[in-house]
């Protein structure tokens, strides 16, 4: 990530933020440094989702300025350390919350495996183009069985043109299988819920607002007020959402998610699990046949050849059932526009 347009939004306009919240007061700093559109909304359901609690070790990878990482310790009582590669935005995030901040790209974390009881990475993967290294490495530092929160923008498709400068967003047939391949279960998925009370966005403002005041002048102001502009263009045409993934680290090897091609347009993410499933269950049911498993006379099967079959032809009833789903969903509803995103992302950027 090197755009300079990025830089300016993650590093110079991240130690603007703690500037501006030195002056208007500590309140002010969580909702000011959730830079990824995280609101009180979306941080309780990944905190739920993953199950934090008081001494939970919690890695934000790409923490930017410390809003999320800092509210989950308020709220949860876990302990964050926070990476992110942003010079000014690792020291924003010290001076704002005093927590311990490793200055690193996540896909080369500084601490050893199996180490980390839960992770975030919230509005990240869209701005990193290798993203399978990123989540390889965050699955590297989590314990087994351990849960990460993901806050992702996702394509409705994949015609959706790269996004503000260096965004590549992936598509949810991307990130199924990019969370499968690099070793996770997905286990839940919901569009991130659009309401943010005034309290949490007044502060925010506040703070964008002295923002304004001090750099509008500034070329990495103006980069940066470009990039929410694209941001906020995208998001109303529906073009792009914001999604809230819980998954965890698998406990097994990294497998290639078995993600059919879509057909007649995009599925919503229920359809679209649902045929994953049953395409692994499926291939389960091919795998086991009974005479090339067992290769012992019929009778000392230790099961009923005619059950095995029963359940083959019932998954396959059931994928030619979520194929028609998914083909009667022109507009794709899982990644179509969310209500209340432009407004989310006006504060995220
Ligand atoms: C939209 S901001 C979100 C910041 C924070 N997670 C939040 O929700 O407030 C994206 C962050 O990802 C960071 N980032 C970009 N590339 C990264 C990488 N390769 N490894 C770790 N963080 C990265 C950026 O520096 C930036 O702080």
């Amino acid at each position: 990530m090197t755009a300079a347009a990025m830089v300016a939004e993650f590093d110079a306009v991240a130690g603007w933020t703690a500037d501006a919240v030195e002056q208007l007061g500590e309140r002010h700093a969580i909702p000011a440094a959730c830079r990824g559109s995280a609101s009180p909304a979306a941080l309780a359901w990944l905190a739920e989702a993953c199950e934090l609690a008081p001494g939970t070790r919690l890695l934000d990878v790409g923490a930017g300025a410390g809003g999320p990482a800092a509210w989950a310790a308020k709220r949860f009582g876990v302990r964050p350390i926070l990476l992110e590669p942003m010079p000014a935005a690792c020291r924003a995030a010290s001076r704002m919350f005093g927590l311990p901040v490793i200055l690193a790209d996540g896909a080369r974390i500084p601490l050893r495996d199996g180490t980390i009881d839960a992770a975030w990475c919230l509005g990240v993967l869209d701005t990193v183009r290798d993203k399978a290294a990123l989540l390889r490495e965050i699955h590297r530092v989590l314990a087994p069985g351990a849960s990460l929160g993901l806050l992702v923008v996702v394509a409705r498709d994949a015609r959706v043109p790269a996004g503000p400068e260096g965004n590549l967003f992936p598509t949810q047939h991307d990130l199924v299988r990019l969370l499968a391949g690099t070793g996770f279960d997905l286990i839940e998925q919901i569009e991130r819920p659009g309401d943010v009370p005034l309290s949490w966005t007044r502060r925010a403002e506040q703070v964008a607002a002295v923002v304004a005041a001090r750099h509008r002048a500034d070329r990495a102001y103006a980069l940066a007020a470009h990039q929410s502009e694209s941001f906020t263009r995208l998001f109303g045409s529906g073009q792009i959402s914001m999604q809230l993934i819980h998954a965890v680290k698998r406990r097994g090897p990294a497998r290639q998610a078995s993600v059919p091609a879509l057909r007649g347009g995009t599925m919503s993410t229920f359809e679209f699990e649902f045929k994953a499933e049953i395409e692994v269950e499926l291939s389960l049911a091919e795998a086991s046949r009974p005479e090339e498993v067992a290769g012992l006379p019929v009778a000392e099967w230790p099961f009923d050849p005619a059950d095995a079959e029963r359940e083959e032809i019932g998954l396959r009833n059931l994928m030619g059932a979520a194929e028609e789903l998914g083909g009667h969903h022109p507009a794709g509803p899982a990644t179509g526009p969310a209500t209340g995103e432009a407004t989310g992302e006006a504060e995220r950027r």
